[in-house]
């Protein structure tokens, strides 16, 4: 739209100029020709009107002279008036009617005595412009008197006005023909041409619609482009067939890594024509508004880049709250909208929840009662009855939107996701039985015992149950899950299968140790050590990272006291090691969260104000959400990553850090109460409740050989190339939907 805007302004500015120099120059020429053909017929008239007056003026006869100014007067349209002045320029006889103005103190007759010439000026009265012209009257050669002529000037003016309005009406129809003009000829000739390659590049990179031809043709200018962007096309097309195939037969071979485009032929060859249906408390794309416009964001979490490829390759829907503060401008009058922004392949539609069901469903139950219910890091939870009621409720808005989405499909399989939805398994079971329904639970699941505090126990695991597979992190969660649902409801529990049936239905729950994707074709210069930004004032030789939310359950205090017992045991590490604790905020709205985050700040502080000498401190508590892009080269900077949590489902920091060790050094301390623990075990492995533990390995990481720190380095990468995100999906699907 800007570019036809700039398009007509500027035709429009060129007619004008055009339009305008011509006519000035059309004026120009009029103004001149006409004013000398007045000059001429004034003069001409101005002669043979003197010859008249020349005997009544000499022989002063006025009454004679009188009339014959009056009857000469009235014979030319032009014509204002004659009069006759004396030799010393006073007005000796006017014709009838001349405006006084006009004859009184007029120099023109006195200049043409002077001169014995006739002379002419335009004069100016009452705004009416007046041509005189005055000529001497001789006797004997001298010059005894004048001859005036007043003729009206006004018409040349008036023809100049018309020439400029004919011509600005001119200027503006041709302005609006050329900017017409110029705008079809864009749109057809440029504008058409040019959207139809862009589409053809986009299905070139995004695969063609099934039956449609790869040859795009196009005709004039952008004939020989069109030719090169069918090749391209058609390349593209040949190595995709050949990716997609090497894919499909790497679907047998086990030893091979999962990809994207595995999971995605996995999908399609298994599963043909069924439809995802994927329910989470987050979305994947968040529509935010700041001072820049609205952006689409992808929150941190493993999860959306586990299931965009399955949810992807069947154009699936995703359910899940809008909570971004641009999210309803972007959604259609059904809360959709499709996703990825960029190259659309599915769509997430957006619930929307009250301040009430918020504060009562996430807030509350969600994190202040199951939360730290799961997580043994010894915060109480917080069992509110109002906030059981909303988590009810908007588990009970989830499955009605679910449930129409499902309405026609056929056998969908639904994937919900954590404890945010732990009724909702069995809603949907109960109205849609022939649906493949399995919950994953993103957090651990504590004992038993530990478990009984929960009031509404019963209806959480009777909820849970609904579904076909509940899946965790790791065997011993599953352990945990199986005892507890002994230990609270009447079941059958089948230990071989793990399967437990309850009022003729079966739920198998099995691990499944989430991932991260291991991509091994980022273009970054793994070599080098990468500088670490200027901000963080980090100039010493040895680095620790700390990557976290701010969640009291990741042990970050731990970790700061593990970290100065570090400094009070081996002080000749002051100056030398830096410990970097990247810590975004998290769940705000919780007022422990936000007590938590004051406390790692005064810890930090408190340390620093401990050992700090010569600008250095030891630690550095960077508040702020980074992205992949930008916390790989700090893990890749690092000499050893600090992972303490206190109770942790899996723990993607650990995964991540392996995973950008393409040099495989640097290591990784990992805290036994994380899944990862069981995944790499050959991270220095510790308990984070004891800072001498901590401490120490700490220190063995600082002064661990290279060959050693590669050989474990080496192993942890095997084990998340081997069991990735993509891995994990499969093999959830697998299980749900009985093919493992
Ligand atoms: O670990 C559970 C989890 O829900 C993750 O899936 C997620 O990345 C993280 O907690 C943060 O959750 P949120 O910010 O949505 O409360």
């Amino acid at each position: 739209m800007k570019q036809f805007l700039i398009l007509i302004g500027t035709v429009a500015v060129v007619v004008g100029l055009v339009v305008s120099g011509f006519t000035l120059r059309q004026v120009h020429q009029q103004q001149a020709s006409m004013t000398d053909d007045l000059q001429r017929r004034t003069a001409l008239l101005a002669d043979s009107f003197k010859e008249a007056v020349r005997q009544p003026y000499l022989a002063n006869a006025t009454s004679t002279l009188q009339n014959t100014l009056n009857k000469f007067a009235g014979r030319e349209r032009f014509l204002l008036g004659l009069a006759v002045y004396d030799s010393n320029g006073e007005l000796y006889a006017a014709s009838a009617g001349l405006p006084q103005d006009l004859v009184s103190d007029l120099k023109i007759p006195g200049k043409a005595m002077d001169s014995d010439l006739g002379f002419g000026d335009f004069i100016s009265v009452n705004k009416n412009k007046v041509y005189v012209y005055a000529t001497p009257l001789r006797q004997d050669k001298n010059a005894v008197g004048a001859v005036v002529v007043y003729q009206r000037a006004d018409y040349i003016n008036s023809a100049i006005r018309d020439i400029w309005q004919a011509n600005l009406m001119r200027m503006l129809v041709q302005g609006l023909l050329f900017s017409l003009a110029a705008v079809l000829i864009l749109r057809w000739i440029i504008y058409q041409p040019v959207m139809r390659m862009a589409e053809a590049i986009r299905q070139a990179r995004t695969g063609l619609p099934a039956g449609e031809s790869a040859v795009y043709t196009s005709h004039g200018f952008f004939k020989p482009i069109a030719a090169e962007i069918s090749k391209m096309s058609q390349s593209l097309i040949l190595a995709r067939t050949a990716a997609s195939e090497e894919a499909r037969l790497r679907l047998e071979k086990l030893d091979s890594p999962w990809t994207a485009e595995r999971l995605k032929e996995f999908f399609k060859a298994y599963f043909k024509d069924r439809k995802i249906f994927v329910v989470s408390n987050r979305e994947p794309y968040i529509h935010q508004e700041n001072k820049n416009g609205i952006h689409a964001v992808v929150p941190p979490s493993g999860m959306v880049t586990a299931l965009e490829p399955i949810i992807e390759s069947c154009g699936g829907l995703w359910l899940a709250h809008g909570s971004g503060n641009a999210d309803r401008q972007a959604v259609d009058s059904d809360d959709k909208v499709r996703v990825p922004p960029d190259d659309p392949k599915y769509t997430l539609k957006r619930i929307w929840l009250s301040e009430k069901e918020i504060k009562g469903h996430y807030a509350g139950f969600s994190n202040e009662a199951l939360w730290p219910l799961c997580h043994l890091a010894h915060t109480r939870p917080i069992f509110r009855k109002e906030d059981w009621a909303e988590y009810r409720k908007v588990n009970g808005k989830f499955a009605r939107a679910l449930l129409a989405e499902i309405k026609n499909v056929q056998r969908p399989i639904v994937l919900i996701q954590d404890y945010h939805f732990a009724l909702l398994p069995a809603m949907i079971k109960k109205s849609r039985p022939d649906a493949d329904v399995g919950l994953f639970w993103h957090i651990p699941w504590p004992n038993a015992e530990s478990f009984s505090i929960c009031p509404w126990r019963k209806e959480i695991l009777d909820g849970m149950l609904g579904a076909d597979l509940v899946g965790f992190h790791t065997q011993q969660y599953c352990n945990n899950f199986l005892e507890t649902v002994g230990k609270e409801i009447e079941s059958l529990a089948d230990l071989e299968r793990f399967a437990i049936t309850r009022n003729g239905h079966s739920a198998y729950i099995k691990p499944f140790p989430i991932s991260v994707a291991f991509d091994n074709s980022r273009s970054d210069n793994d070599s080098a050590k990468p500088a670490l930004p200027e901000r963080f004032g980090i100039k010493t030789k040895y680095l620790g990272i700390g990557v976290d939310r701010l969640d009291y359950t990741k042990g970050i205090l731990e970790r700061l006291r593990g970290i100065e017992f570090f400094f009070d045991m081996h002080p000749a590490y002051r100056r030398e090691f830096t410990f970097l604790q990247i810590a975004p905020p998290s769940r705000e709205a919780v007022a422990k969260y936000r007590q938590f985050n004051a406390e790692v700040t005064a810890e930090a502080e408190r340390i620093n104000r401990k050992f700090e000498t010569d600008g250095w401190k030891p630690v550095v508590l960077v508040k702020e959400q980074f992205s992949h892009e930008e916390i790989y080269p700090l893990y890749r900077a690092a000499d050893v990553c600090l992972v303490t949590s206190l109770s942790d489902g899996m723990n993607l920091v650990a995964k991540e850090f392996a995973v950008a060790r393409r040099d495989e050094a640097g290591v990784l301390v990992l805290s036994q109460f994380t899944g990862a623990s069981r995944d790499l075990k050959d991270a220095l492995i510790v308990n984070p409740y004891s800072a001498e533990e901590t401490a120490e390995a700490l220190h063995k990481a600082l002064t661990m050989p290279e060959f050693e720190q590669h050989r474990r380095m080496k192993k942890m990468r095997e084990a998340v190339k081997n069991y990735n995100i993509y891995r994990w999906a499969a093999e959830f699907l697998k299980a749900l939907t009985s093919l493992g």
